[in-house]
């Protein structure tokens, strides 16, 4: 079967829904962003503060391809993970790329107080908008399947392991 690569913007309930997936199904569950704070022994606010963005979008990479290597699994991305096209590659190669595809909106809302998130701050909505419209086009490029994630956890799961036959 292969991975579940669960991708799309901050907010868009990838960690939520993952667990979820893991939970019913009884597979493994990888957390990206999880997986490079416990490698670095930082957050990933201090890994862009302190290193910059290059320093840990080769943290990610890294951890992508470690998990790719991993029993097949439910996998939580960072939402910039689809910027390198080698990231898409090694999700595609193992798994089926799922998008939760959001609105700007819904990410707002479920963010609530941009805190710990490095990319935002100012304006949450805002910021969420810019970053929606840059990356919109390369989240459906890498996506094999696109749900629609403006729903609650438990919906949202629902449509990813019908759209998945999981
Ligand atoms: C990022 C999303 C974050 C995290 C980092 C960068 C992005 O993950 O990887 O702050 O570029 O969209 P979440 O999507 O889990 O918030």
């Amino acid at each position: 079967m292969g991975h579940i690569w669960l991708i799309g913007l901050m907010g868009s309930g990838k960690s939520a829904v993952g667990s979820v997936l893991a939970e019913r199904s009884g597979l493994p569950f990888y957390d990206i962003d999880d997986r490079v704070e416990r490698i670095s022994g930082r957050t990933v606010s201090d890994i862009f503060f302190i290193e910059g963005e290059d320093a840990f979008r080769n943290l990610e990479a890294d951890q992508l391809r470690t998990v790719a290597a991993e029993p097949d699994g439910i996998v939580a991305t960072g939402g910039g993970s689809v910027l390198a096209e080698s990231n898409v590659a090694t999700m595609s190669d193992s798994g089926t790329v799922v998008l939760l595809e959001v609105t700007p909106e819904t990410a707002a809302a479920r963010i609530g107080d941009a805190g710990t998130r490095p990319l935002l701050g100012g304006d949450t909505l805002e910021r969420l908008a810019d970053i929606f419209a840059d990356r919109a086009v390369a989240y459906r490029v890498a996506a094999e399947v696109v749900v629609d994630g403006n729903d609650d956890v438990e919906t949202v799961a629902d449509r990813v392991e019908t759209a998945c036959d999981m």
